[in-house]
């Protein structure tokens, strides 16, 4: 059964490692953040490039989508936890770009990858801290395609104060050209390949001066970051619920399309545990 949290308690910190001593995003957020946070919220910055860090939620067995249409993702995993809203908000919040992959935006053909779109009761407070950290009033949305199919129509792919950017391949801007594009997207062919690399996605971050740099998803785009070693950090939901996998269903992990040997996965310290009733909110460094 899915969980509410009418109080609106504060997560308890199980776990916080002491902040790295370099130069980090976040820091002093309005005090009705930081009570519920149960204290700041650091990500520490890379001196001299862009910093990537992804946030998804999972099932206890791992599942983090049931289908790759428009139901089964986020709110079907987490049971609509609103201390994961909570949580998304203020990573989208201190972010200056939300990077997705064109798979996820077409599951959730009206959402907006903005604060206010996750969290309205969060939003009045959220804008509060982007201004107070200097950031413009909305992360920019990084909508990665190979193939160029994103809906011209998708409405949270057009608002004025959303810069969005669609970055992809040579195919797929042949293809948006022809079918169009989100009034305002900006189209940029970021590879001459067959998928935008990781380190095509780190140059385009460079090249727009994003210093932090939040991926959504989903699972296929993670895997490459992964692969390609450029993310930094990891927050993941556990939502406490058991999925199972079985021929007839769809069910997505984690990381879709590598698989690594134990030799060659990649490995991660905790750096932060924190509970909202049965969810667990867990952070990670690689
Ligand atoms: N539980 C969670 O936290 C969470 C988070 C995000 C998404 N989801 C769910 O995951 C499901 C979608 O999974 P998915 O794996 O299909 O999502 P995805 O990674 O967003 O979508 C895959 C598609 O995105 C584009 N893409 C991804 N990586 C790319 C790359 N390196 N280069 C070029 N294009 C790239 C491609 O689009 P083109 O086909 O246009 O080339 C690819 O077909 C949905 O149900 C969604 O709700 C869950």
């Amino acid at each position: 059964m899915a969980e509410s949290d009418p109080e609106r308690a504060p997560l308890e910190v199980l776990l916080e490692a002491p902040p790295a001593a370099t130069r980090a995003r976040g820091g002093s957020a309005p005090a009705s953040i930081a009570d519920r946070y149960g204290g700041p919220l650091e990500v520490p910055l890379h001196p001299d490039r862009p910093t990537l860090i992804a946030n998804f939620v999972e099932s206890i067995d791992g599942v983090v989508a049931l289908a790759t249409g428009p139901r089964g993702g986020g709110s079907d995993i987490s049971g609509s936890s609103e201390p994961d809203r909570f949580v998304m908000a203020l990573l989208r919040t201190i972010a200056d770009a939300v990077v997705v992959g064109a798979g996820t935006v077409r599951s959730a053909p009206k959402h907006e990858w903005t604060p206010r779109a996750i969290a309205p009761e969060w939003q009045a407070a959220c804008e509060k801290w982007r201004a107070s950290l200097g950031l413009a009033p909305q992360p920019t949305t990084i909508v990665i395609t190979a193939a160029g199919d994103v809906a011209d129509g998708h409405p949270g792919l057009t608002a004025p104060d959303v810069p969005v950017v669609i970055a992809t391949t040579e195919r797929g801007a042949s293809v948006l050209a022809r079918r169009g594009v989100p009034a305002g997207a900006e189209v940029e062919i970021v590879s001459n390949g067959e998928i935008v690399g990781a380190d095509a996605i780190v140059t385009l971050l460079r090249r727009r001066r994003v210093q932090l740099a939040l991926c959504e998803g989903g699972p296929h785009l993670l895997a490459d970051l992964l692969d390609g070693g450029a993310l930094d950090q990891l927050f993941v939901t556990l939502a406490p619920q058991v999925l199972g996998r079985a021929a007839s269903f769809t069910r997505l992990g984690l990381a879709e399309g590598h698989a690594w040997e134990p030799g060659t996965a990649r490995w991660a310290e905790i750096v932060s545990v924190r509970r909202a009733r049965s969810h667990l909110f867990l952070r990670y460094a690689f």
